[in-house]
């Protein structure tokens, strides 16, 4: 994109999120469902309409964001609405809804990527992990459904997703295992992000060593059995500099809260628009979204962006990366409260105590340089 783009915007976003609820069917321990108050909403379907235009030309949608979005009552309405677009569909799932008639839709129309978030490659753990939710189910629905694929003679990509903690990590080689078992072409980790105190001794920045052999052994596995294995980078590595990087974001993506309100990228909380009472377009070059792209890159970018370090590459020998101990989330009512104090914090750098940190948690950090 050339900066003489920058503070004018594209004619479209490229990706258009949909989160279609934010109501979930589980209460995971590490999500922010389990420790954060949501204020629930169902994304009306009128919203996808007005989206018509856009969706004529983005690249790539996703249909989920902090919830469920199989729970939705007209989801596939929204699915197949989406589907008669030219973009790829993105849907992540904790698989507990998906059934024969789901299943079907998605091969008919095509669904681009399916990702399953499931932690654990065996019942207890998955069921203490992901409370409400149960093993075997989601399993069995994953295999009818591989098997749908192959009588439709149509796959998505599939993935399967754990959140990296220090109760699964050992795990994880097993569920390479798991994943090529069931048919997944990657599997996939993500560091945990702390959004509770109680949680703060499950971060794998205090297990470093057995993190990183547990890295190098899944990756043999992945190899051995013929599966993509996506996992962070090995701490200590190398990793480029923490701190904020030029971030494409405001020109590229446009997230659409379950209630309708539009925030400038999936880690904004500040609200741009509603397209309950404005069109794309009004939204899209509407001043918000210009002081977004403004300042995003700015010697003094907005509060959230400086505390970013999400944008493209996790940086992760940076504790702060690891840490929302006192993150509003978008769409609760801790939000609301943070939007009004936003401007004494705008100059906020992203770094925490470690030191701090480690005398008020009592921690004892493995590994740690
Ligand atoms: C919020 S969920 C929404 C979609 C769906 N409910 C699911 O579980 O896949 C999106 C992703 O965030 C992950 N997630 C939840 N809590 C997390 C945390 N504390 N740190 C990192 N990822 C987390 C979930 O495991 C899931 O892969
Ligand atoms: S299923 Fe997804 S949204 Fe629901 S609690 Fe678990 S991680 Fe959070
Ligand atoms: S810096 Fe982060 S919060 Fe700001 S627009 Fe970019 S991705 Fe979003």
């Amino acid at each position: 994109m050339g900066r003489e783009m920058e503070h004018t915007g594209l004619d479209f976003p490229k990706l258009i999120v949909f989160e279609v609820t934010n109501r979930c069917n589980l209460r995971c321990r590490m999500c922010a469902q389990s420790v954060r108050d949501f204020k629930y909403a169902d994304m009306p379907f009128e919203i996808f309409e007005k989206m018509a235009p856009a969706l004529e030309h983005a690249r790539d949608v996703s249909l989920f964001g902090w919830g469920e979005p199989l729970l939705h009552r007209r989801f596939l309405d929204m699915f197949d609405f989406v589907s008669q677009y030219p973009p790829d569909i993105f849907v992540l799932t904790n698989g507990m809804l998906l059934d024969e008639q789901i299943g079907e839709h998605f091969i008919e129309k095509r669904l681009r990527y399916l990702n399953f978030s499931m932690d654990a490659p065996v019942p207890e753990l998955y069921n203490h992990i992901r409370r409400g939710g149960d093993f075997h189910r989601v399993v069995g629905n994953i295999r009818r459904f591989r098997e749908q694929c192959e009588s439709g003679g149509y796959c998505p990509y599939m993935r399967t997703v754990a959140v990296l903690m220090r109760s699964n990590i050992e795990l994880f080689p097993d569920f390479v295992r798991l994943s090529a078992e069931l048919g997944m072409d990657e599997v996939k980790g993500v560091h945990l992000i702390v959004y509770d105190p109680s949680f703060i001794k499950e971060s794998l920045y205090f297990h470093q060593e057995l993190t990183n052999r547990i890295i190098d052994e899944s990756l043999e596995v992945g190899e051995k059995l013929g599966i993509k294995v996506n996992l962070p980078d090995k701490f200590g590595t190398g990793h480029p500099p923490s701190g904020h990087k030029y971030c494409h974001r405001p020109w590229e993506e446009f997230y659409i809260q379950a209630d309708g309100r539009v925030r400038a990228c999936v880690f904004s909380h500040e609200i741009m628009g509603d397209l309950r009472t404005q069109s794309f377009e009004e939204i899209w070059h509407g001043e918000p979204f210009q002081e977004r792209r403004r300042t995003v890159n700015s010697a003094t970018p907005p509060a959230e962006c400086a505390r970013c370090c999400h944008y493209r590459h996790m940086d992760v020998d940076n504790l702060a990366a690891y840490l929302r101990l006192d993150d509003p989330v978008p769409n609760t009512r801790q939000a609301d409260k943070w939007r009004k104090s936003k401007e004494a914090e705008r100059t906020t750098v992203f770094a925490v105590d470690l030191a701090q940190i480690k005398k008020e948690y009592g921690l004892e950090l493995e590994g740690v340089h």
